[in-house]
């Protein structure tokens, strides 16, 4: 039964430990941990987590759930998706034949790992590739090395892949939609998409197999690329992908640093050398997806580009994404002509080193900009202070401004007022409509009135605060809530403490479970919404808020009672009926009397 492993995954894995892999938890409480919510913008902490319940909630754009819900939500899973990496997570073997445990993107997944499986034995055992198996030494490249990156060989034929994942059971229509073969250009079936390259698996942050990178291992050849990549699928997709992530991510939040360089082999190199907070961009400009992958790891970001690429447009738009990510970034120099993965093979000290010198990104823009230019010539001057006064537009801090432009007034020998004023007119060509500025984004929460929320706040203390549960029963009776699931939360919790005479919360939760399992959920989250609200307030002030609370509620049921008799009165008379008004008069003053008195 799914259900089985279901339940066996979640009693393995903790939602805290979960949720701390995505984003930073701070602690609150005895057992419960709040963060910014990762699914809507905001400043302040309603993204409450419970290790006790083993749920999360947030408080203020109303998401909530379990660990297959959090994962689901934070990486637009499926649930079959989400099941699957929770079970290898926790170790639960899943039963394969079950529909529920397998989808599209699955299979398409399976079909990847077999075919890195392939291409790695064919890498080797085939003595076909012992070229590439020499060519691998010859980049000093270990054993182990090959082993931990799944690296493989794609064979120097039309179709030996697909004919080996079709014998292995797989649809061909499915191996073509896992990005592995294309249709022939004439008649029907399909050709290997990869053929005489070197493979490269890339993986998703889970450790599933998703695509690949293959560097052609041929002789340089007119309209034959060095490297091509799976196409778009279900499961692949470019700009969300980074090498390495999957491996990196741990020691990313470790060293509280992420360096990304550009190349597969400069990647491996990294992390063979010891350098484990490593991921590879793949060749082009980092996208807002990736950096926001990374920034779940931590916010700072260090660039390895070499000297030529540093002007390269695409590295500068890679900077400017992070930038605007709020990321802080620096620029990691390397020697002329050479990637991380050639100094690495030279000196492998100096790679460390080479991080540990980054620059911040102004450094790194003045002194390029600089190094291009030759400062006696008036032309290059006016470049000069272009290019930089357009970095400096970018800083939103106006004393980082201000150090900057007094730096740029030095060098150029200008006054400053001038540049200033050139500034303020780059400044004048940015200004965004003041609708963009940033603030904190709720969305809109789901309506609820004013005293629905209170109910719900006076029911959530009864759950955490059992000391005020028999003032909150002696003065608030479940009628005088008008929501009909909390009346039925608050009969139910009145019928626990009756019985026992003490309530129990674990065990009351437990027996609702059993008996209302929605209903316990519901419970679940106004009690972690209690701890979030209370936890940090003295018990005096909870119990204010109890007294004032019963009140407010009790108030507003009579107040709801008195408009509907008002309507009875008035139409009984228009039809002159003299018992009903009677009646309804007497109910209407019983009902103020009441009134009075509670204020
Ligand atoms: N790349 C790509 N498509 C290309 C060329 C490059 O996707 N046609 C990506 C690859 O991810 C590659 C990276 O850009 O790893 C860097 O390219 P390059 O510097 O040319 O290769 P290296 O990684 O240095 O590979 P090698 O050391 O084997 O030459
Ligand atoms: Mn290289």
């Amino acid at each position: 039964m799914a259900q089985d492993n279901i339940d066996e995954i979640k009693s393995k894995v903790d939602v805290v430990d979960l949720i701390q892999e995505f984003i930073q938890l701070k602690p609150a409480g005895t057992n419960n941990f709040k963060a910014n919510c990762p699914f809507h913008h905001e400043k302040t902490p309603s993204f409450m987590v419970s290790r006790d319940k083993q749920i999360w909630h947030c408080f203020g754009c109303g998401e909530g759930g379990d660990i297959f819900g959090f994962l689901m939500k934070m990486e637009g899973l499926e649930f079959p998706e989400a099941l699957r990496i929770l079970a290898k997570k926790a170790g639960v073997q899943l039963q394969y034949q079950d529909p529920a445990i397998s989808n599209q993107k699955t299979k398409l997944q399976d079909i990847c790992r077999a075919a890195a499986r392939f291409y790695h034995k064919v890498l080797v055992d085939h003595p076909k590739a012992k070229v590439v198996r020499d060519y691998l030494k010859g980049r000093q490249m270990k054993d182990m090395t090959i082993e931990t990156w799944q690296l493989g060989y794609a064979p120097e034929a039309w179709d030996t892949l697909n004919k080996y994942l079709v014998q292995k059971g797989y649809n061909e229509e499915d191996i073509f939609l896992a990005g592995l073969s294309l249709k022939k250009d004439r008649g029907v079936g399909y050709i290997d998409r990869f053929r005489n390259r070197l493979m490269f698996p890339i993986w998703d942050i889970h450790g599933n197999v998703i695509g690949f990178g293959g560097r052609w291992l041929g002789e340089d050849k007119e309209g034959v690329a060095k490297y091509i990549n799976s196409p778009q699928t279900l499961i692949y997709d470019k700009s969300r992908v980074l090498y390495g992530i999957d491996k990196a991510r741990q020691d990313i939040k470790k060293e509280k640093l992420a360096v990304v360089v550009e190349g597969y082999m400069d990647c491996i190199s990294s992390h063979e050398a010891g350098v484990t907070n490593v991921v590879a961009s793949s060749g082009t400009a980092l996208t807002p997806e990736q950096v926001r992958l990374l920034k779940r790891y931590s916010i700072n970001v260090a660039f390895a580009f070499d000297q030529d690429l540093a002007g390269d447009n695409a590295a500068k738009r890679g900077i400017e994404v992070a930038w605007q990510e709020e990321i802080s970034t620096k620029i990691i120099r390397l020697p002329q002509g050479k990637d991380p993965d050639e100094l690495i093979k030279k000196d492998p000290a100096q790679w460390p080193a080479a991080i540990a010198k980054a620059q911040s990104i102004m450094e790194f823009y003045f002194e390029s900009t600089l190094a291009k230019a030759d400062l006696d010539n008036v032309e290059d001057k006016k470049k000069v202070a272009k290019i930089l006064l357009n970095i400096i537009s970018k800083l939103a801090d106006p004393i980082e401004q201000t150090h900057y432009i007094q730096k740029l007034a030095g060098l150029l020998q200008v006054e400053e007022e001038i540049l200033r004023d050139k500034l303020g007119q780059i400044l004048n060509k940015q200004k965004k409509p003041v609708s963009e500025t940033k603030g904190d984004d709720k969305p809109a929460p789901k309506y609820q009135d004013r005293f629905a929320v209170l109910a719900e706040r006076i029911i959530g203390i009864a759950l955490t605060a059992p000391v005020n549960l028999t003032y909150i029963i002696d003065h608030l009776l479940p009628e005088e809530i008008m929501e009909d699931k909390l009346v039925r939360l608050y009969k139910n919790i009145i019928i626990h403490y009756t019985k026992k005479q003490v309530f129990d919360y674990k065990d009351f939760i437990k027996t609702m479970a059993v008996e209302d399992s929605d209903l316990a959920a519901y419970a679940e989250v106004l009690s972690l919404r209690s701890d979030h609200d209370f936890s940090e307030e003295e018990d005096e002030f909870i119990k204010q808020e109890v007294v004032g609370g019963v009140k407010d509620l009790k108030r507003h049921s009579i107040q709801v009672k008195l408009v509907a008799i008002q309507q009875k009165l008035s139409q009984s008379e228009k039809a002159n009926d003299k018992e009903a008004i009677d009646s309804y008069t007497q109910e209407f003053s019983k009902l103020s009397a009441e009134l009075n008195k509670i204020s």
